[in-house]
Protein backbone atom coordinates (compact mmCIF):
# COMPACT_ATOMS: atom_id res chain seq x y z
CA UNK A 1 0.00 0.00 0.00
CA UNK A 2 1.18 3.25 -0.58
CA UNK A 3 1.32 6.13 2.00
CA UNK A 4 3.22 9.04 0.98
CA UNK A 5 4.71 10.17 -1.93
CA UNK A 6 7.12 12.77 -3.50
CA UNK A 7 9.50 13.02 -6.33
CA UNK A 8 13.12 13.45 -5.53
CA UNK A 9 16.03 12.47 -4.83
CA UNK A 10 15.42 9.22 -7.56
CA UNK A 11 16.97 7.26 -4.40
CA UNK A 12 15.00 4.34 -3.49
CA UNK A 13 15.80 2.26 -0.41
CA UNK A 14 14.30 -0.84 0.58
CA UNK A 15 14.07 -2.11 3.96
CA UNK A 16 13.56 -6.15 5.04
CA UNK A 17 12.76 -6.12 8.81
CA UNK A 18 13.67 -9.91 9.92
CA UNK A 19 12.72 -11.68 13.61
CA UNK A 20 16.66 -10.87 13.99
CA UNK A 21 18.15 -9.09 11.10
CA UNK A 22 17.87 -6.05 9.42
CA UNK A 23 18.48 -5.73 5.40
CA UNK A 24 18.39 -2.41 3.08
CA UNK A 25 19.14 -2.12 -0.63
CA UNK A 26 19.30 1.66 -2.04
CA UNK A 27 18.72 1.46 -5.87
CA UNK A 28 19.53 4.79 -8.06
CA UNK A 29 16.90 5.45 -10.74
CA UNK A 30 18.87 7.07 -13.48
CA UNK A 31 16.67 7.24 -17.38
CA UNK A 32 15.02 4.13 -17.29
CA UNK A 33 17.83 2.10 -15.69
CA UNK A 34 18.03 1.17 -12.31
CA UNK A 35 21.71 1.09 -10.41
CA UNK A 36 22.64 -0.27 -7.46
CA UNK A 37 23.72 2.99 -5.03
CA UNK A 38 24.13 1.03 -1.76
CA UNK A 39 23.50 -1.75 0.81
CA UNK A 40 23.99 -3.02 4.03
CA UNK A 41 22.74 -5.14 7.12
CA UNK A 42 23.20 -6.35 10.44
CA UNK A 43 21.92 -9.57 11.44
CA UNK A 44 22.62 -9.52 15.23
CA UNK A 45 18.85 -7.43 15.49
CA UNK A 46 16.73 -8.84 19.16
CA UNK A 47 13.41 -10.34 18.29
CA UNK A 48 10.90 -7.32 18.02
CA UNK A 49 7.23 -6.89 20.03
CA UNK A 50 5.64 -4.84 18.36
CA UNK A 51 3.48 -4.44 21.37
CA UNK A 52 6.33 -3.08 23.73
CA UNK A 53 7.29 0.24 23.31
CA UNK A 54 11.19 -0.22 24.52
CA UNK A 55 11.39 -3.00 21.51
CA UNK A 56 9.69 0.02 19.60
CA UNK A 57 12.34 2.34 20.21
CA UNK A 58 15.22 0.08 19.96
CA UNK A 59 13.82 -1.19 16.32
CA UNK A 60 13.68 2.69 15.29
CA UNK A 61 17.59 3.27 16.95
CA UNK A 62 18.59 0.53 15.07
CA UNK A 63 17.63 1.49 11.85
CA UNK A 64 18.94 4.70 12.01
CA UNK A 65 22.27 3.14 13.09
CA UNK A 66 22.58 1.16 9.50
CA UNK A 67 21.95 3.99 7.94
CA UNK A 68 24.00 6.09 9.61
CA UNK A 69 27.03 3.58 9.43
CA UNK A 70 26.60 2.89 5.89
CA UNK A 71 25.96 5.82 4.75
CA UNK A 72 22.33 5.32 2.74
CA UNK A 73 20.89 8.44 1.69
CA UNK A 74 17.56 8.16 0.88
CA UNK A 75 14.77 9.98 2.34
CA UNK A 76 12.11 7.80 1.69
CA UNK A 77 11.83 3.75 1.94
CA UNK A 78 9.70 0.62 1.33
CA UNK A 79 9.42 -1.57 3.99
CA UNK A 80 7.78 -4.99 4.00
CA UNK A 81 5.64 -5.95 6.98
CA UNK A 82 5.37 -9.38 8.51
CA UNK A 83 3.93 -11.92 6.17
CA UNK A 84 1.78 -13.20 9.43
CA UNK A 85 0.43 -10.40 9.98
CA UNK A 86 -0.86 -10.11 6.54
CA UNK A 87 -4.50 -11.10 5.47
CA UNK A 88 -4.46 -12.18 1.68
CA UNK A 89 -6.85 -14.07 -0.65
CA UNK A 90 -8.24 -14.70 -4.18
CA UNK A 91 -11.65 -13.44 -4.05
CA UNK A 92 -13.94 -13.71 -7.13
CA UNK A 93 -16.53 -10.48 -8.58
CA UNK A 94 -19.14 -11.30 -10.74
CA UNK A 95 -20.22 -8.82 -13.09
CA UNK A 96 -18.04 -5.84 -12.20
CA UNK A 97 -17.58 -2.95 -13.95
CA UNK A 98 -14.96 -0.01 -13.43
CA UNK A 99 -17.17 2.32 -11.25
CA UNK A 100 -18.56 -0.47 -8.95
CA UNK A 101 -15.11 -2.57 -8.88
CA UNK A 102 -14.00 -1.00 -5.43
CA UNK A 103 -17.13 -0.79 -3.78
CA UNK A 104 -17.57 -4.78 -4.74
CA UNK A 105 -14.43 -5.70 -3.33
CA UNK A 106 -15.53 -4.05 -0.78
CA UNK A 107 -18.04 -6.21 0.08
CA UNK A 108 -16.58 -9.42 -0.48
CA UNK A 109 -13.37 -8.42 1.54
CA UNK A 110 -15.77 -7.73 4.52
CA UNK A 111 -16.78 -12.20 4.07
CA UNK A 112 -13.12 -12.90 4.02
CA UNK A 113 -11.17 -10.75 6.32
CA UNK A 114 -11.43 -11.93 9.92
CA UNK A 115 -11.50 -8.46 10.82
CA UNK A 116 -13.78 -5.34 10.86
CA UNK A 117 -12.93 -3.34 7.50
CA UNK A 118 -12.67 -0.35 9.43
CA UNK A 119 -9.66 -1.94 11.22
CA UNK A 120 -7.60 -2.82 8.16
CA UNK A 121 -6.02 -0.94 5.43
CA UNK A 122 -7.25 -2.78 2.21
CA UNK A 123 -4.81 -3.48 -1.19
CA UNK A 124 -5.79 -5.03 -4.06
CA UNK A 125 -4.97 -6.32 -8.06
CA UNK A 126 -7.09 -7.93 -10.86
CA UNK A 127 -5.93 -10.95 -11.79
CA UNK A 128 -5.30 -11.50 -15.43
CA UNK A 129 -7.61 -13.68 -17.69
CA UNK A 130 -6.55 -17.16 -19.08
CA UNK A 131 -5.08 -15.02 -22.02
CA UNK A 132 -2.94 -12.66 -19.94
CA UNK A 133 -5.02 -9.44 -19.77
CA UNK A 134 -6.56 -7.53 -16.85
CA UNK A 135 -10.67 -7.80 -17.30
CA UNK A 136 -11.93 -4.80 -17.00
CA UNK A 137 -15.84 -5.58 -16.74
CA UNK A 138 -17.54 -8.58 -16.21
CA UNK A 139 -16.50 -11.30 -13.90
CA UNK A 140 -13.29 -11.32 -12.81
CA UNK A 141 -10.78 -12.22 -10.30
CA UNK A 142 -9.32 -10.00 -7.62
CA UNK A 143 -6.15 -11.10 -5.67
CA UNK A 144 -6.82 -8.74 -2.16
CA UNK A 145 -4.71 -7.73 0.91
CA UNK A 146 -5.18 -6.89 3.93
CA UNK A 147 -3.07 -5.34 6.92
CA UNK A 148 -4.24 -4.22 10.43
CA UNK A 149 -4.01 -0.25 10.76
CA UNK A 150 -2.79 -0.51 14.36
CA UNK A 151 0.33 -2.03 12.90
CA UNK A 152 0.68 0.22 10.04
CA UNK A 153 0.76 3.15 11.99
CA UNK A 154 3.24 1.64 14.43
CA UNK A 155 5.92 1.20 11.63
CA UNK A 156 4.68 4.80 10.98
CA UNK A 157 5.93 5.81 13.85
CA UNK A 158 9.03 3.41 14.03
CA UNK A 159 10.29 5.40 10.91
CA UNK A 160 9.38 8.93 11.89
CA UNK A 161 11.87 8.04 15.12
CA UNK A 162 14.19 6.49 12.77
CA UNK A 163 14.49 9.92 10.50
CA UNK A 164 12.85 7.85 7.33
CA UNK A 165 9.79 8.85 5.56
CA UNK A 166 7.63 5.03 5.00
CA UNK A 167 6.68 5.75 1.62
CA UNK A 168 4.99 2.30 1.24
CA UNK A 169 4.69 -1.01 2.94
CA UNK A 170 3.75 -4.41 1.32
CA UNK A 171 4.27 -8.44 2.59
CA UNK A 172 7.58 -10.26 1.30
CA UNK A 173 6.04 -12.25 -1.26
CA UNK A 174 4.98 -9.11 -3.80
CA UNK A 175 8.68 -7.96 -3.25
CA UNK A 176 10.53 -11.46 -4.21
CA UNK A 177 8.11 -11.22 -6.90
CA UNK A 178 9.17 -8.25 -8.44
CA UNK A 179 13.08 -8.76 -7.81
CA UNK A 180 13.32 -12.24 -8.85
CA UNK A 181 10.21 -12.63 -11.48
CA UNK A 182 9.93 -10.05 -13.29
CA UNK A 183 7.68 -10.18 -15.95
CA UNK A 184 8.23 -13.73 -16.24
CA UNK A 185 4.28 -14.98 -16.46
CA UNK A 186 5.24 -18.39 -16.08
CA UNK A 187 3.56 -20.47 -13.22
CA UNK A 188 6.36 -21.22 -10.46
CA UNK A 189 7.08 -21.63 -6.83
CA UNK A 190 9.29 -19.29 -4.70
CA UNK A 191 10.67 -21.06 -1.73
CA UNK A 192 12.00 -18.70 0.29
CA UNK A 193 14.59 -20.01 3.35
CA UNK A 194 15.01 -17.46 5.87
CA UNK A 195 16.25 -18.23 9.01
CA UNK A 196 13.12 -18.12 11.32
CA UNK A 197 10.74 -19.67 8.82
CA UNK A 198 10.36 -21.10 4.90
CA UNK A 199 7.96 -18.92 3.04
CA UNK A 200 6.52 -20.77 -0.08
CA UNK A 201 4.45 -19.47 -2.93
CA UNK A 202 3.14 -19.89 -6.06
CA UNK A 203 2.87 -17.31 -8.95
CA UNK A 204 1.03 -17.27 -11.55
CA UNK A 205 1.27 -14.36 -14.09
CA UNK A 206 3.63 -12.81 -11.58
CA UNK A 207 0.77 -12.60 -8.52
CA UNK A 208 1.35 -14.57 -5.24
CA UNK A 209 -1.49 -16.80 -5.90
CA UNK A 210 -1.17 -19.07 -2.84
CA UNK A 211 1.29 -18.32 0.28
CA UNK A 212 2.83 -20.97 3.02
CA UNK A 213 4.23 -20.85 5.59
CA UNK A 214 6.90 -23.51 7.56
CA UNK A 215 8.76 -23.29 10.81
CA UNK A 216 11.56 -25.65 9.20
CA UNK A 217 14.27 -23.36 7.90
CA UNK A 218 18.08 -22.67 7.79
CA UNK A 219 18.12 -21.91 11.86
CA UNK A 220 16.60 -25.41 12.13
CA UNK A 221 19.28 -27.12 10.46
CA UNK A 222 21.40 -24.76 13.07
CA UNK A 223 19.78 -25.92 15.94
CA UNK A 224 19.92 -29.92 15.11
CA UNK A 225 23.31 -29.75 14.26
CA UNK A 226 24.23 -28.15 17.99
CA UNK A 227 22.37 -31.09 19.46
CA UNK A 228 23.92 -34.00 17.84
CA UNK A 229 26.99 -32.60 17.70
CA UNK A 230 26.75 -31.24 21.28
CA UNK A 231 27.76 -27.76 20.42
CA UNK A 232 26.77 -24.41 20.82
CA UNK A 233 24.10 -22.58 18.84
CA UNK A 234 27.30 -20.30 17.43
CA UNK A 235 29.49 -23.04 17.03
CA UNK A 236 26.73 -25.06 15.35
CA UNK A 237 26.23 -21.65 12.86
CA UNK A 238 29.93 -21.80 12.03
CA UNK A 239 30.16 -25.34 11.32
CA UNK A 240 27.28 -25.36 9.17
CA UNK A 241 28.79 -22.40 7.41
CA UNK A 242 32.21 -23.83 6.70
CA UNK A 243 30.40 -27.12 5.51
CA UNK A 244 28.09 -25.65 2.89
CA UNK A 245 31.47 -23.52 1.26
CA UNK A 246 33.66 -27.36 1.76
CA UNK A 247 30.71 -28.94 0.09
CA UNK A 248 29.78 -26.34 -3.00
CA UNK A 249 33.69 -26.53 -3.43
CA UNK A 250 34.15 -30.32 -4.52
CA UNK A 251 30.86 -30.07 -6.04
CA UNK A 252 30.00 -33.73 -4.90
CA UNK A 253 26.32 -34.00 -3.60
CA UNK A 254 26.57 -37.53 -3.14
CA UNK A 255 28.12 -36.10 0.30
CA UNK A 256 24.79 -34.14 1.57
CA UNK A 257 24.64 -35.43 5.25
CA UNK A 258 22.13 -37.47 6.62
CA UNK A 259 21.60 -35.69 9.48
CA UNK A 260 20.45 -32.31 7.42
CA UNK A 261 18.81 -33.94 4.57
CA UNK A 262 15.89 -35.55 7.19
CA UNK A 263 15.99 -32.11 8.73
CA UNK A 264 14.92 -30.10 5.66
CA UNK A 265 12.56 -33.00 4.46
CA UNK A 266 9.51 -31.09 5.53
CA UNK A 267 10.18 -28.52 3.24
CA UNK A 268 10.75 -31.34 0.12
CA UNK A 269 7.19 -32.57 1.32
CA UNK A 270 5.16 -29.28 1.56
CA UNK A 271 6.87 -28.52 -2.07
CA UNK A 272 5.76 -31.69 -3.33
CA UNK A 273 2.26 -31.18 -2.34
CA UNK A 274 2.07 -27.68 -3.83
CA UNK A 275 3.77 -29.24 -7.06
CA UNK A 276 0.57 -31.76 -6.69
CA UNK A 277 -2.04 -28.98 -5.67
CA UNK A 278 -0.89 -27.02 -8.71
CA UNK A 279 -1.50 -29.82 -11.13
CA UNK A 280 -4.56 -30.79 -10.00
CA UNK A 281 -5.87 -27.34 -10.38
CA UNK A 282 -4.47 -26.40 -13.38
CA UNK A 283 -3.58 -29.53 -15.58
CA UNK A 284 0.04 -27.85 -16.48
CA UNK A 285 2.81 -28.26 -14.66
CA UNK A 286 4.60 -25.82 -12.72
CA UNK A 287 7.93 -24.43 -14.87
CA UNK A 288 10.30 -24.11 -11.94
CA UNK A 289 11.16 -23.16 -8.35
CA UNK A 290 13.06 -20.08 -7.80
CA UNK A 291 15.47 -20.75 -4.25
CA UNK A 292 16.04 -17.67 -2.14
CA UNK A 293 16.80 -16.62 1.65
CA UNK A 294 20.04 -17.65 3.37
CA UNK A 295 18.81 -21.20 3.47
CA UNK A 296 19.10 -20.97 -0.07
CA UNK A 297 22.78 -21.18 -0.29
CA UNK A 298 23.61 -24.21 1.86
CA UNK A 299 25.55 -26.88 0.26
CA UNK A 300 23.72 -27.94 -3.31
CA UNK A 301 20.60 -27.62 -1.96
CA UNK A 302 18.93 -26.36 -5.58
CA UNK A 303 20.46 -29.57 -7.35
CA UNK A 304 19.26 -32.30 -4.51
CA UNK A 305 15.85 -30.77 -4.04
CA UNK A 306 15.63 -30.55 -8.07
CA UNK A 307 16.90 -34.58 -8.16
CA UNK A 308 13.63 -35.40 -5.57
CA UNK A 309 11.30 -33.33 -6.95
CA UNK A 310 11.92 -34.13 -10.29
CA UNK A 311 11.42 -30.39 -11.18
CA UNK A 312 13.83 -27.32 -12.58
CA UNK A 313 15.18 -25.96 -9.30
CA UNK A 314 17.08 -22.68 -9.32
CA UNK A 315 18.77 -20.07 -6.89
CA UNK A 316 17.08 -16.81 -8.04
CA UNK A 317 19.53 -13.88 -9.00
CA UNK A 318 17.72 -10.58 -7.51
CA UNK A 319 20.32 -8.41 -9.43
CA UNK A 320 19.17 -9.25 -12.58
CA UNK A 321 17.70 -5.85 -13.62
CA UNK A 322 19.69 -3.58 -11.59
CA UNK A 323 23.37 -2.29 -12.89
CA UNK A 324 26.56 -2.15 -10.50
CA UNK A 325 30.04 -2.40 -11.29
CA UNK A 326 31.44 -5.69 -12.28
CA UNK A 327 34.19 -6.13 -9.49
CA UNK A 328 31.43 -6.57 -6.84
CA UNK A 329 29.38 -9.19 -8.64
CA UNK A 330 31.35 -12.33 -6.74
CA UNK A 331 30.00 -10.38 -3.52
CA UNK A 332 27.40 -9.32 -4.40
CA UNK A 333 26.38 -12.87 -5.94
CA UNK A 334 27.14 -14.09 -2.56
CA UNK A 335 24.63 -12.02 -0.73
CA UNK A 336 21.89 -11.68 -3.08
CA UNK A 337 19.87 -14.11 -1.95
CA UNK A 338 19.54 -12.57 1.56
CA UNK A 339 18.63 -9.25 0.53
CA UNK A 340 16.26 -10.50 -2.73
CA UNK A 341 13.32 -9.03 -0.20
CA UNK A 342 14.80 -5.45 0.22
CA UNK A 343 15.65 -5.45 -3.71
CA UNK A 344 12.08 -6.03 -4.50
CA UNK A 345 11.02 -3.53 -2.14
CA UNK A 346 13.25 -1.18 -2.83
CA UNK A 347 12.25 -1.57 -6.71
CA UNK A 348 8.55 -0.58 -6.13
CA UNK A 349 8.72 2.58 -6.15
CA UNK A 350 11.08 2.67 -9.38
CA UNK A 351 8.17 1.10 -11.19
N1 LIG B 1 26.47 -19.88 2.69
C1 LIG B 1 25.49 -20.33 3.46
N2 LIG B 1 25.26 -21.66 3.57
C2 LIG B 1 24.27 -22.11 4.34
N3 LIG B 1 23.45 -21.35 5.06
C3 LIG B 1 23.63 -20.04 5.01
C4 LIG B 1 24.64 -19.44 4.21
N4 LIG B 1 24.58 -18.11 4.36
C5 LIG B 1 23.56 -17.87 5.22
N5 LIG B 1 22.98 -19.02 5.62
C6 LIG B 1 21.87 -19.18 6.56
O1 LIG B 1 20.78 -18.36 6.16
C7 LIG B 1 20.06 -17.88 7.28
C8 LIG B 1 19.82 -16.40 7.14
O2 LIG B 1 19.02 -16.22 5.99
P1 LIG B 1 18.19 -14.87 5.76
O3 LIG B 1 19.12 -13.72 5.84
O4 LIG B 1 17.43 -15.04 4.49
O5 LIG B 1 17.21 -14.90 7.02
P2 LIG B 1 16.30 -13.74 7.65
O6 LIG B 1 15.77 -12.90 6.56
O7 LIG B 1 17.07 -13.06 8.73
O8 LIG B 1 15.16 -14.59 8.35
P3 LIG B 1 13.57 -14.58 8.16
O9 LIG B 1 13.26 -14.03 6.81
O10 LIG B 1 13.15 -16.00 8.32
O11 LIG B 1 13.09 -13.68 9.28
C9 LIG B 1 20.90 -18.23 8.51
O12 LIG B 1 20.28 -19.31 9.20
C10 LIG B 1 22.24 -18.68 7.93
O13 LIG B 1 22.81 -19.74 8.65
MG1 LIG C 1 13.98 -12.84 5.45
Amino acid sequence: MSLFSFGGDNLFLGIDIGDSSLKMVELKKKGRKIQLSNYAFSENVSEINFNKVEDINYLAQAIAKVIKEAGLKAKRATVSLPTFAVFSSIINIANADKKTLADSVNEEAKKVIPLPLEEMILDWKVIPDKNGKIPVSGNMQVFLTGSPKKLVRKYIDIFKQAGVVLASLETETFSLVRSLVGDDKAPMMIVEIGANSTDLSIVKESIPVLNRSLTVCASTVTKVLSEKLGMTYAQAEQFKLDLSISLNADGSQEDFPQLITKTLEPIITEMQYLIDFYHSQNNENLEKIILSGGGSLFLNLADYFSKRLNTKVIIGNPWNRIEYAQEIRPVLEEVGPKLAVAIGLAMREIE
